[in-house]
């Protein structure tokens, strides 16, 4: 069932929380923070992935016969780059067979505004794909919102936006422009600094990622 309401699922398991933690240290190096994201990553797609549709199948076992589910949807995977390529590495370990659409979108360190550099999407998408866009850090909400409107022109139905930190301004942004989106995350912080990044956040998650 597509839900027409907001919903944003926060993740509390322990392990979520304690991967969290890691990534907000700012002792935590580069290349821990890297293996940490992307971990953290396949927890909260795992969980945004609990609703997927489903259809009964049978299958034997080597002692008979036994009832058994597939996985009916046409998965599509919306990192957005840098920072969200980590992200869609360990959702494609989960889901082999979906299919990756990039977004390239980079913030204005002034204006804040996502300015968009790279999106190849086909002509058209099946209306039933489910679309899960990969964004670590919801700040403004400028990103998502970008990424999140080039798939509701497709007339795609189901989105669902996986952060790994989620500001209240972003939440608000994504919500007051495409309420039936769905949202996981492993946070919601404070608010946001006049620079535009979450407080307290994690600090810039692509340079964190590759160390630049
Ligand atoms: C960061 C982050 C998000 C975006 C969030 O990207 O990865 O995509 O900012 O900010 P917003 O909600 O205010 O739009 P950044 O521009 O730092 O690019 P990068 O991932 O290439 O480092
Ligand atoms: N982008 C980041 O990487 N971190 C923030 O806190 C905000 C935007």
């Amino acid at each position: 069932m597509i839900s027409t309401t907001a919903s944003v699922k926060v993740a509390k398991h322990p392990l979520v929380q304690h991967l969290l933690t890691r990534l907000r240290d700012y002792q935590t190096p580069s290349s821990e923070f890297r293996d940490k994201a992307r971990e953290l990553g396949r927890y909260l797609i795992y969980e945004a992935m609990s609703e997927l549709n489903t259809h009964p199948v049978g299958v034997e076992t080597p002692v008979g016969p036994a009832k058994g589910i597939a996985l009916s949807d046409y998965v599509i995977l919306a990192p957005i780059l840098r920072a969200g390529l980590v992200m869609a590495e360990a959702a494609q370990e989960i889901f082999p067979s979906s299919r990756v659409y990039h977004i390239g979108l980079k913030r204005d360190e002034k204006t804040l505004q996502a300015i968009s550099y790279y999106a190849k999407l086909p002509e058209a998408l099946p209306a039933e794909s489910r679309v899960f866009v990969l964004d670590p850090m919801l700040a403004t909400g400028g990103s998502a919102v970008a990424a999140i409107s080039l798939f509701d022109q497709h007339k795609v139905r189901y989105i669902h936006l996986v952060s790994l930190v989620a500001a209240p301004e972003g939440l608000k942004k994504v919500h007051d422009q495409f309420p039936h989106v769905h949202i996981t995350t492993a946070a919601i912080d404070e608010q946001l600094n006049e620079h535009g990044y979450i407080v307290p956040g994690l600090g810039d998650a692509g340079d964190r990622i590759f160390g630049t």
